[in-house]
């Protein structure tokens, strides 16, 4: 086990974030031809919006967006709207003027960097290097909307500071589906928490090794990228990050987290249909007739 790498004497806690959005969405299309899935909203937010508030709510500073040919909307959706802001001004609108100005905290930093091809989401992570260097950091995948309390990267965050090791957010699936997912094999250490010894990225229900899949919230080490560079194209020509991880594993503690919170896998239509449905009954400015909408469906 390596355990006398340089960020463990240095770093207290975790300041960057790591958000992956140059892939295809090829599963929304004709929504994403033009616009990263990413940017597709939840009611009145974007999906990467409410990715960022969660980095925001862990005292993370600095999101560091891994983007690709769609990359303008979402660097435009964080930069300041002058022209906006001036018209909502002018027209005496407050309120909306304040929900522009606050979908991004002036002590944040935005960093955008190109995944020239979208060579897989592990190959997306290791772009993230050059600004990541020697700390560990979040990765976490918009198109997964986790609906928490605390925010589930603030509850990674925590266990971090106590274990210092890479932790993936896991939750059980039925094992019909693990063919979708990363499958990890632990040995349980807490009621949330496990020690994990494998990692198979998309087994048959048959292959799998448990059914606790990992999904879109990671705390990795920065060793990681020293293995995403050597890990070889798999199916379909990707780099995986599963595959990154596998290696890691091997000479590193590694941790899964059974995550407290309900997750939209809003990369699937069904997942963001129902994310729309649950997040439009809880929006103070629709919920109760939205609701009652939906009960007059019945
Ligand atoms: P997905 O596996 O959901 O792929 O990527 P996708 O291309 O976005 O969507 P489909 O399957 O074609 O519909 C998981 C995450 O990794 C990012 C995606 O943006 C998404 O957040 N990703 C994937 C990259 O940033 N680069 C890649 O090369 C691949």
């Amino acid at each position: 086990m390596v355990c006398s790498e340089s960020w463990r004497h240095k770093l207290k806690k975790i300041t960057k974030a790591v958000f992956p959005v140059a892939g295809m969405g090829s599963r929304f299309l004709p929504a994403t031809k033009a616009s990263p899935k990413e940017m597709m909203p939840i009611v009145d937010k974007p999906l990467i919006q409410y990715a960022v508030e969660e980095a925001v709510a862990a005292g993370i500073t600095d999101m560091v967006f891994i983007t690709g040919r769609n990359k303008r909307a979402i660097e435009d959706h964080f930069d300041k709207a002058y022209e906006l802001e001036a018209e909502l001004a002018i027209s005496g609108k407050e309120e909306l003027l304040r929900l522009v100005r606050e979908v991004i905290p002036a002590h944040i930093n935005c960093i955008y960097i190109r995944q020239a091809e979208p060579l897989g989401l592990g190959h997306a992570v290791l772009c993230a290097q050059p600004v990541v260097q020697d700390e560990p950091f979040a990765v976490i995948l918009a198109d997964d909307l986790i609906d928490g309390e605390p925010p589930i990267v603030k509850q990674m965050v925590d266990i971090f500071r106590q274990h210092q090791c890479s932790i993936l957010g896991v939750q059980d699936v039925p094992r019909e589906q693990t063919r979708q997912y990363g499958i990890v094999g632990s040995a349980p250490m807490s009621a949330d928490l496990e020690q994990v010894n494998s990692i198979i990225e998309k087994p048959k229900p048959e292959d799998a090794p448990s059914t606790l899949a990992v999904v879109g919230r990671y705390i990795l080490t920065p060793r990681i990228f020293h293995h995403l560079g050597k890990v070889q194209a798999g199916a379909g020509g990707e780099i995986q990050l599963t595959d990154g991880i596998a290696a890691l594993m091997q000479e590193e503690k590694m941790l899964a987290y059974r995550f407290k919170g309900t997750r939209y896998d809003c990369g699937s239509k069904l997942g963001y249909l129902k994310a729309m449905v649950a997040l439009g009954l809880k929006h103070p400015e629709v919920c109760d007739e939205f609701a009652a909408y939906l009960d007059s469906l019945k």
